[in-house]
């Protein structure tokens, strides 16, 4: 049996962690597995009068309840905002209402909808890497990356870590290039005090059930004018304006009222779960601060993250064993975790022919194979992130065994 030769990690005694891992044969740390993530909902009784009086009224869509949240998140954003029926298609549709042609620079890792959005409207992703700390999209690599086929840059704010703002509008605006983020993550951030969704020509945010805010599914985007706004929301609707005369070919991206009840209460309760989840983030750096080889992503200290996602970056070396193994001891322990974004965008089976690289992507492949998400949710319990650390140490102690 390896046993440990220090006397205490961080907050733990030697009998708190050299028990044996559930992979070995221990005993699980959670008998019945928790979540990965679950959506921190307001209760029924606070949403009950408004669902009732949409039922009554009969109104299921284009209704008050909608511009109830265009008004709550404009309030937020300072400055107008669209609902629509999910991230994806809010993405799809501002690419089309900005005009974008040819190639639009984006970083692979992200989940694919970011891309998808662009192959949607008949664009080429010119993939490019991201930096080392923040896992974010390296403004350096999209300056080397504009070439005249560029119509805009598509930024995305990696787990509600906002990107680099100030770099990528300055680069923005000498290039005549829109600057567009993926915010699905963000809706809460900040960035240097100003908040998330009143940057650049758009942001698009996820309202889906593993987001900080939760509508059911849902989406909604941050314009930086009210012409833009007035042409999303046309576009929302098919491309009809009113009068059954469609100018541009729209999609139906609405969101349902019954889903706008949800958002619009669910925005009420984001201060604290953005807090809530910082404080979840600092309890898993704390706890873990003292084992080798585990990195987390860099926040600048002047932006909040909503931290929808808690990543790891696992250095297989110093910790002993790499992201897929400690991912599979960990499932041992009743521990789910998930590999994000494993693989990244660019390796997409369905994206063959239809994407361009630019430079290479040597950061996005390291961090991508070496990455692992764990659990968190804004009423996760701070006893449960301790039982993941203590999970995660016990494993750490027992590596040689584990990957022998
Ligand atoms: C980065 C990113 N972009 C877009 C989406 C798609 O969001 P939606 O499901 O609301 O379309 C997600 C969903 O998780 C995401 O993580």
């Amino acid at each position: 049996m390896f046993l440990p030769t220090v006397s205490c990690y961080n907050n733990y005694t030697l009998d708190s962690y050299s028990d044996k891992p559930a992979i070995l044969g221990g005993t699980s740390i959670f008998n019945e597995p928790i979540a990965f993530n679950q959506p921190t909902l307001p209760t029924y009784d606070a949403l009950s009068a408004a669902f009732a009086a949409v039922i009554a009224g009969g109104q299921l869509t284009n209704d008050v309840n909608v511009a109830r949240l265009e008004a709550k998140a404009a309030e937020l954003f300072g400055r107008p905002a669209v609902a629509v029926s999910c991230c994806t298609s809010g993405l799809i549709l501002a690419a089309k209402m900005l005009g974008l042609t040819g190639q639009v620079i984006v970083p692979s890792f992200t989940f694919f909808a970011t891309s998808h959005s662009l192959i949607w409207n008949g664009l080429e992703p010119l993939f490019v890497d991201i930096e080392p700390d923040s896992w974010n999209i390296d403004p350096q690599a999209v300056e080397a990356a504009i070439n005249p086929k560029v119509s805009a840059i598509l930024a995305v704010d990696v787990f509600g870590n906002p990107s680099h703002k100030d770099a990528l509008l300055e680069i923005s605006a000498r290039h005549g290039l829109p600057l567009i983020t993926d915010s699905a993550h963000g809706i809460g951030g900040a960035y240097k005090g100003r908040p998330i969704g009143s940057f650049g020509a758009a942001e698009v945010f996820s309202l889906s059930p593993t987001k900080v805010a939760v509508a059911g599914e849902g989406g909604l985007i941050g314009a930086d004018s009210d012409e833009l706004a007035d042409r999303l929301r046309i576009a929302r609707d098919y491309g009809n304006a009113g009068d059954y005369d469609c100018r541009f070919v729209g999609l139906n991206a609405r969101m349902p009222e019954l889903n706008a009840v949800i958002g619009l209460a669910s925005l009420g309760m984001l201060d604290d779960n953005v807090r809530r989840r910082n404080e979840l983030a600092r309890a898993y750096r704390q706890k873990l601060a003292d084992v080798p080889g585990l990195t987390w992503q860099k926040v600048d200290p002047l932006s909040l993250s909503t931290y929808k996602d808690i990543s790891v970056l696992i250095d297989p070396p110093a910790f002993g064993l790499g992201r897929d193994a400690l991912a599979s001891a960990l499932a041992a322990e009743g521990i789910p975790t998930r590999k994000y974004y494993w693989p990244p965008a660019h390796r997409q089976s369905a994206y063959a022919g239809l994407i361009s690289i630019a430079g290479d992507l040597t950061v996005t492949e390291r961090i991508s194979a070496n990455i692992l998400s764990l659990p968190v949710f804004s009423h996760m319990k701070e006893t449960d992130v301790e039982r993941v650390c203590r999970a995660v140490i016990r494993i750490h102690r027992h590596s040689a065994l584990i990957g022998a």
